[in-house]
């Protein structure tokens, strides 16, 4: 089974309410929030009060995508506002085992995320205790990017991984998916597949439903 998830990165803040809603009465199952600190990545984008205006109106499944450094600061709080996943990436603080074991104390699905200059050897003494596997397709922190052909390999390098040993475990991609290379990414193994500017920049509707009608 594939997932759509949008992510709101791209959407338009003056019309937030409305392109959700656009997006979930389309058909979409999950919806992406890009949380950025400055730090981690160099931009910032929003958080906590953007996650709670949406878990009150929507009933998206919410991924948080935790582009900032030391994100165990913020794990109890995300969760208490309504978070249904949260992937935090391998290169943003060194307890990841623990903050990882606490996001899934607390009843909300884990993601461990890699760059694209990050080896996939990164995440496998994180397997058993993550629900999804995020390969970035493009370097974090902007949307809009051209997606990073390489990264392909690492997709397929995941995918054999998850399906010899961790059959449960999602395989998401982010960052410069479109319906031009939708069908190598499916191909590749990736199963959640996140994207903002493909859905969120002309016929939002449309362009859920042919995402999906390819998925
Ligand atoms: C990039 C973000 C992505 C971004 C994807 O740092 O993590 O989720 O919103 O946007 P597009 O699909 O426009 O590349
Ligand atoms: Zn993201």
């Amino acid at each position: 089974m594939n997932y759509l998830c949008p992510s709101i990165l791209a959407a338009d803040f003056w019309e937030l309410g409305e392109q959700v809603a656009r997006v979930e009465k389309a058909g979409a199952p999950y919806l992406h929030i890009d949380v950025m600190d400055g730090m981690f990545v160099p931009s910032i984008s929003f958080g906590m009060p953007i996650l709670a205006s949406v878990r009150r109106r929507s009933g998206l499944f919410l991924d948080v995508h935790m582009m900032v450094s030391k994100p165990e600061r913020y794990i109890a709080e995300l969760i208490r506002l309504g978070a249904d996943g949260i992937t935090i990436h391998v290169e943003a603080c060194d307890c990841i085992s623990s903050t990882l074991d606490q996001i899934r104390a607390l009843g909300v699905k884990t993601g461990i995320a890699i760059n694209p200059e990050t080896p996939v050897s990164a995440v496998l003494p994180y397997m058993e205790k993550v629900d999804m596997v995020l390969v970035m397709t493009v370097r974090p922190g902007f949307g809009g990017q051209e997606y990073i052909i390489d990264c392909i390999d690492k997709i397929k390098e995941v995918r054999r991984i998850i399906n010899q040993n961790y059959p449960g475990v999602k395989l998401e991609i982010d960052g410069g998916v479109t319906l031009g290379n939708l069908e190598m990414n499916l191909a590749a193994g990736a199963d959640v597949i996140v994207t903002g500017s493909a859905i969120f920049k002309g016929d939002i509707e449309a362009n859920v439903r042919e995402f999906l009608k390819r998925m």
